[in-house]
């Protein structure tokens, strides 16, 4: 298949929100094949373990073209491996964001002119979600039906044993 028919989308997913289900909606649509890919942010102590985080993915995902798959390593040998010739990242409106991608963007470009990043943005009324913060209010025990699938909660739940 053609690498630019194949695209790679890479995070932490801990958990997995309705941020980033948007964005894959959006590359299911628009690539022949898709790979969901879980790694871990070395910079970050994730909150569930891989397995979990694989098992939340297999929930939330609802595309017969998008496989799940975790990596380690580098990204960019990683989608190579794959045959991906595309990264996908999403964007909130917050120049945090924006600085931290840009840079992980040149990186791997340096390390291969073969695998390019494309940004997708989530839908409005879900871009100002992310994990930390979903993090943050599991830990407390609160409300997260607005954040996340019902499948990705029961299965948080059950992990945190509630
Ligand atoms: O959820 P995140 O923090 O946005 O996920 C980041 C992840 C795991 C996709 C990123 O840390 C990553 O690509 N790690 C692999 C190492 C790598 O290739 N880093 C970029 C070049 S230094």
């Amino acid at each position: 298949m053609n690498p630019n028919r194949v695209a790679v989308f890479p995070g932490s997913f801990d958990p997995v929100h309705f941020g980033h289900i948007d964005v894959i909606d959006s590359t299911s649509q628009l690539f022949e094949k898709v790979i969901w890919a879980i790694g871990t942010n070395q910079a970050k102590a994730p909150m569930f373990k891989l397995e979990d985080r694989v098992e939340m993915l297999r929930r939330a995902n609802v595309h017969s073209n998008v496989v799940i798959t975790p990596f380690s390593g580098l990204l960019v040998p990683f989608a190579l491996s794959r045959g991906a010739g595309v990264i996908i990242r999403s964007l909130r409106m917050v120049s945090m964001d924006f600085e931290y991608e840009f840079q992980m963007t040149l990186i791997n470009r340096h390390l291969s002119d073969r695998v390019h990043t494309v940004y997708l943005p989530a839908r409005q009324e879900h871009m100002h979600i992310n994990s930390t913060a979903v993090r943050e209010l599991l830990r407390n025990n609160e409300d997260v039906s607005e954040y996340l699938p019902e499948s990705v909660r029961d299965y948080a739940a059950s992990i945190l044993g509630r």
